[in-house]
């Protein structure tokens, strides 16, 4: 696994001599991001070896070295989700090639349900913890040599991100809640039953994805912030039946905020690592 992500590595920081210390991994709802970037290499996942190809409409799948705020960034457009049968270790791979690309820090966004009452489609949410409902875990299997086994998850999102992210919001005049996000494996949506259950639970949104991200990230020491975007009420929380057509188009109704949102977010960022 080492090996396959230093060889993947090594292709991207082959591309450009930009050394981005920031990644940012883009879900369904943060796709318009990419047209602020100001490109300097971008590579197809088909192009970097052990990559999960992303199949699902809104998930374009490539890597793009670039500035975002005239920031260095490493931007994942698209990912691949459990759902689609990738085992979690396929899934997350392409975090491992971002630590050994010298990434320290790791923002994943995701589009989600929202299952608290007082959140509403077009609100924002910083992750404070999550609940992973997947039913496995991205680190099941042979121990990955010098990488350790029993990973503290106790702070998984770091505090010092969380607080740039909320400056970043204000800034942009975008509604940015905090909340605890719970990951179900997909692809079908929940039922009214699972999500009053996901409630009691204490989560505040539901998704399909970043869990496992976020955990080897852990593993590989990256400091992560979590960033959903609430595209519908969750199940049995509004009157219509859910769709996925219904969450790109309020992903694609927060774009312009959701840019703004992650432009000063990298802004920010560049600020406190020269400090
Ligand atoms: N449930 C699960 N995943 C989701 C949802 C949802 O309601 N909305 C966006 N991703």
């Amino acid at each position: 696994m080492k090996t396959s992500a230093k060889k993947a590595a090594q292709i991207l920081r082959r591309a450009t001599p930009l050394r981005p210390t920031l990644a940012i991994v883009l879900g369904s709802g943060f796709g318009s991001v990419l047209d602020r970037v100001e490109v300097v290499a971008r590579l197809a996942y088909s192009k970097l070896p052990g990559f999960p190809l992303a199949s699902i409409a809104g998930h374009s799948g490539e890597a793009v070295l670039g500035k975002l705020g005239g920031v260095p960034v490493l931007i994942l457009s698209g990912r691949a989700h459990y759902y689609e049968g990738h085992e979690l270790a396929r899934v997350t791979f392409p975090i491992r090639v971002l630590a050994e690309c010298g990434i320290k820090s790791l923002l994943l966004t995701n589009a989600a349900g929202g299952i608290n009452r007082t959140f509403h489609p077009g609100d924002f949410m910083r992750l404070t913890d999550h609940i992973n409902f997947i039913g496995t875990n991205p680190l099941r299997g042979p121990a990955a040599a010098d990488c350790e086994r029993f990973i503290d998850l106790t702070q998984v999102y770091d505090p010092i991100l969380a607080k740039l992210l909320h400056r970043a919001a204000r800034h942009a005049g975008a509604k940015l809640r905090a909340g605890v996000y719970l990951a179900v494996s997909g692809p079908s949506y929940e039922t009214p039953a699972e999500i009053r259950a996901f409630a009691r639970l204490g989560a505040d949104a539901v998704g399909m994805s970043t869990v496992p991200e976020a955990i080897v990230a852990r593993q590989c020491g990256l400091r992560v912030v979590g960033l959903s975007c609430i595209t519908n009420a969750a199940a049995g929380r509004s009157s219509h039946p859910l769709s996925h057509v219904e969450v790109l188009a309020a992903g694609q109704a927060a774009g312009q905020q959701a840019w703004q949102l992650l432009e000063n977010f990298a802004t920010l960022y560049a600020k406190t690592e020269t400090d």
